[in-house]
């Protein structure tokens, strides 16, 4: 099971409308595939698939049983709270210890992505969840606006700094398709977040445009992927492009590593004909 975290460095730029769309399309696209909302402050998966009524988990043999929607599996730190209005006010430790049983105890079976929806920025709530579930892959989301990137900046660091390689940053609600004349408009500018990828010799994933139709497929609880809008079209490019550039980094790391074996066996190797040599001569002697 290969898991993918969804982060940004700031709330509300669309992580988690790309995390749950994510996770249908490697759906769709015939990969066994699991959701996880480890948001507990502001879990939003069940309102995005319509599960806010699913309260307490079905635990078989002492695991958390996910809810299945269309083939994904989906769970919910929100599923596990006691009600939709009560805020959490755990300190720092029960949290942590929560998100561990969370994240060790669901019954995902056989899954071949686990799509991990974050809450926003990179404080401890984060590091705990990363730190526990070694995600082999980070999808970044940014909006256009100059604040936002500079938080991308610090999510990208934050990747490098916990060893997940970045499979690509994505700018949300880049830009806007005239409902009227069908042109773009540029409503918080556009092309900063690529720019700033390549700045950071990270992979840029693609744009996702503002769309009233991303709106209320969320508010009706319906991945827009789903819907037969530009944007499903435009997003299932942006996730080719993800699976593309993992497999790629993957690609890389196993050859370091392979490298890193070689030179390791080499030296081996080195170090004990060295050894032999130097007890033949000592023989000799
Ligand atoms: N491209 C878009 N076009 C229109 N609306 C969008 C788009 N992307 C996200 N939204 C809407 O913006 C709101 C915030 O999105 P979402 O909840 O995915 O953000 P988030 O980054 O997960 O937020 P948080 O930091 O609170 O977890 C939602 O109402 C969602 O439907
Ligand atoms: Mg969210």
């Amino acid at each position: 099971m290969k898991k993918i975290v969804v982060m940004s460095g700031k709330g509300g730029v669309g992580k988690s409308t790309v995390a749950a769309n994510l996770a249908f399309t490697l759906s769709k696209k015939g990969y066994r595939t699991g959701l996880l909302d480890c948001d507990i402050h502001g879990p939003s998966i069940p309102k995005l698939l319509g599960l806010e009524d699913v309260r307490g988990v079905d635990s078989k043999e002492g695991k958390l049983k996910p809810v299945e929607v269309d083939g994904v599996k989906v769970f919910s730190m929100g599923f596990m709270l006691p009600s939709r209005d009560t805020p959490v006010v755990w300190r720092g430790p029960v949290k942590h210890k929560f998100i561990q049983e969370a994240l060790q105890n669901v019954d995902w079976g056989e899954l071949d992505y686990l799509v991990i929806d974050l809450p926003p920025g990179t404080g401890d709530e984060v590091i705990s969840i990363v730190q526990v579930a070694k995600p082999e892959g980070a999808v970044i989301v940014t909006t256009p606006q100059s604040v936002a990137l500079e938080d991308v900046r610090k999510a990208v660091n934050f990747s490098i700094h916990v060893g997940v390689p970045v499979i690509g940053v994505i700018e949300n609600m880049s830009g806007m398709l005239c409902p009227h004349c069908g042109k773009p408009i540029e409503v918080f500018g556009a092309g900063g977040g690529k720019k700033l990828a390549e700045e950071m010799a990270v992979p840029f994933a693609g744009s996702i445009p503002l769309d009233t139709t991303i709106f209320r497929s969320g508010e009706d609880g319906k991945p827009f992927v789903r819907t037969d809008s530009p944007s499903a079209e435009i997003f299932e490019k942006i996730v080719d492009e993800l699976l593309e550039n993992m497999k790629a980094i993957e690609e890389e790391l196993k050859k370091i590593k392979e490298k890193l074996e070689k030179e390791s066996k080499e030296k081996e190797k080195a170090k004990g004909e060295k050894e032999e040599e130097k007890k033949e001569e000592e023989d000799e002697k």
